[in-house]
């Protein structure tokens, strides 16, 4: 049932100082890892893109057309203050998404376990250049500061119903991309090591049925090494 989101996602400023904390001078090299794949002039679709960092800091002015599409209401009307065009939508629920050149999602494909390969699948419908999944593959509740690891387990719901809890490690994320290597033209992680980044090239054919398990040669792609389970993300 949908609720209020949890502190974490009550304001635009409060994310960001949260993220902030959590990846500490990492925290621009995040956005940048991201935004540096993006070819400037392209059309850009941003899953959950919360409150906007990475399009006001990287993509505004620098890209011919921007679109996040944010179930949080107040993300949602911060955005659009920023200049962006904004579908207010819950991407649980059924329905394609708008084109782009550029499909991207940051620190969120965890939000749809266990059927985030749908997400993906998605994205490659969606994109015509490129598919960019950075997510994270350490977890905000591993934090040394207390009050981050409290949010890290209780603070992630978006007000878009239940579940949520679910985080992806690398072994998981790995796997879950692994049915993707045969369009996947980069996988790197960030500096500091909490998020990782898969590209994809849509334009290379459909992606296997992730229910088929991992392609044959996903040789691009670090071998799969853990088991889903409570770890990484915001
Ligand atoms: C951890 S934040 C990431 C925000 C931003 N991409 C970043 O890297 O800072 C996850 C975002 O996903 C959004 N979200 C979660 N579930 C969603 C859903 N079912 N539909 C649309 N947005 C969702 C949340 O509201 C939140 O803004």
């Amino acid at each position: 049932m949908p609720d209020a989101p949890s502190l974490i996602y009550r304001s635009a400023a409060g994310y960001e100082l949260v993220m902030r904390a959590l990846y500490g001078r990492h925290y621009r090299a995040r956005l940048r890892a991201v935004a540096d794949q993006v070819p400037s002039g392209s059309s850009v679709l941003e899953l959950c893109p919360g409150p906007g960092a990475l399009y006001r800091r990287h993509l505004r002015g620098r890209v011919s057309a921007y679109t996040g599409v944010e179930v949080n209401a107040g993300f949602a009307d911060h955005l659009r203050r920023l200049g962006a065009t904004v579908v207010q939508r819950d991407l649980t629920a059924p329905g394609p998404l708008p084109e782009a050149d550029v499909a991207i999602i940051q620190a969120s494909l965890y939000h749809f376990l266990p059927a985030a390969d749908t997400i993906v699948q998605q994205m490659l419908t969606a994109a015509r250049q490129r598919v960019i999944i950075a997510e994270p593959i350490r977890n905000l509740s591993s934090s040394r500061l207390g009050w981050l690891a409290a949010l890290g387990r209780h603070g992630t719901d978006p007000g878009a119903g239940d579940g949520h809890e679910q985080r992806f490690d690398e072994g998981s994320l790995d796997r879950l991309m692994a049915a993707y290597g045969d369009v996947t033209t980069a996988a790197f992680t960030i500096p500091g090591g909490r998020e990782k980044v898969f590209v994809l090239d849509p334009g290379q054919g459909p992606a296997p049925d992730p229910g088929q398990g991992p392609a044959p040669d996903p040789g691009r792609v670090p071998a799969p090494t853990g088991r889903p389970g409570k770890a990484a993300g915001p």
